[in-house]
């Protein structure tokens, strides 16, 4: 595969944006990093380029994808109607950036993208290779995260490779991502209703309310309330294999959990904060990082949840963190890995 990491030079670089760009157009799978997690990318227009998203990666074909454009001009033929004001102040805020738009979807969208929904999910990411890629290739391009259905997403290119190897085309090294966990995905297509927070992710419901100047409703985390408005929220995800359970409260709490774990024969591991390190007591520890830092925590937190399965340990015992900020994220995650 295609290896482009930081220290490359500008014509090694633009070289492999162009082999990119010209697999996507020949309708064949690459994997690319972007500031979220590293994406499985497709042209987003075409039906038969996009199934092989749904086959190289095991995933339920209801589930819809994202769109991701390099630029403005990219939008507009993709979505129906006009910007809505909200819209625009969160595009004009946050693009290219980790959050996800849902607009009302043109006839141009495929119904392999939508779902069969009436909506379609537009991004612009923030990461230079991600944006160049994009933009030579000159089309939207259809990007879930390049994991198999039912792994947590990548969030290093040893990641992609683990699940998807000689299922794409090409794996683009772009080193670590950044944020760590995905987009943050808000509805815009009730017109001028307030916008809804479908998925919590690098931009804070926070800041959001900030810019909007109101606030926000957000969808309850088992997604049932109603009709089912993310799809994704339906499926088990971002498991590990191993069980995985939340302890509230301080590391008094959590030593007195692993010590009726080991009672019962069990390996356990924790996966705590550095300040909780000396305090703890368990077959194996995963630093979370500094509890005053989430940004660093979740930007590894996805990495831990896959070296989890490599131990061989019965449970993990993961802290939990304040639901404020990025703190938010995280949780939705972490509800997920341990499957409430
Ligand atoms: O950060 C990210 O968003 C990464 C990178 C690669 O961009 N992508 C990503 O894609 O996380 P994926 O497919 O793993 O998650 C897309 C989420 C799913 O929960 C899906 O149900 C939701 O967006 N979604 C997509 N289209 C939608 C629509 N029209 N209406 C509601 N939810 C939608
Ligand atoms: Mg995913």
């Amino acid at each position: 595969h295609l290896v482009v990491d930081n220290h490359v030079d500008e014509q090694t670089f633009q070289d492999c944006v162009e082999k990119a760009a010209r697999i996507l157009r020949a309708e064949e799978l690459v994997a690319f990093p972007t500031e979220t997690v590293y994406g499985l990318g497709a042209n987003g227009l075409s039906t038969r380029a996009v199934q092989k998203i749904f086959k190289a990666k095991g995933r339920p074909n209801d589930n819809p994808l994202i769109l991701h454009i390099g630029s403005m001009a990219q939008l507009y033929p993709l979505i129906r109607g006009s910007l809505s004001f909200h819209a625009e102040k969160l595009i004009e805020h946050f693009w290219p950036g980790p959050l996800t738009l849902i607009f009302p979807a043109s006839a141009r969208v495929p119904s392999v993208v939508t779902g069969g929904l009436e909506t379609v999910a537009v991004r612009m990411p923030a990461h230079r290779l991600a944006r160049e890629i994009i933009s030579k290739a000159g089309l939207p391009i259809a990007a879930p995260s390049a994991n198999r259905s039912g792994k947590p997403s990548p969030t290093r290119v040893e990641h992609v490779k683990e699940d998807l190897d000689g299922r794409v085309a090409a794996i683009m090294d772009g080193g670590s991502t950044g944020y760590g966990l995905e987009s943050t995905v808000v509805d815009v297509s009730g017109g001028e209703d307030s916008p809804r927070i479908l998925r919590p992710g690098g931009i804070t419901e926070e800041e959001m309310e900030e810019t909007l100047g109101l606030s926000m409703s957000v969808e309850r985390r088992d997604g049932t309330r109603g009709n089912v408005r993310a799809p994704g929220m339906k499926y088990r995800h971002y498991s590990p294999d191993t069980n995985v359970e939340l302890v509230d409260g301080s590391y008094v709490v959590m030593q007195a959990r692993i010590g009726e774990a080991k009672m019962e024969g069990k390996r356990v591991a924790a996966a705590i904060t550095s300040d909780r390190v000396d305090k703890i007591s368990a077959d194996e520890i995963l630093v979370l990082g500094d509890e005053t830092d989430l940004q660093a925590i979740s930007s590894h937190l996805y990495d831990h949840l896959r070296a989890v399965d490599k131990m061989d340990v019965d449970v993990l015992f993961v802290q939990t963190f304040t639901e404020t900020g990025i703190g938010k994220a995280i949780m939705n995650r972490l509800y997920k890995a341990a499957n409430r």
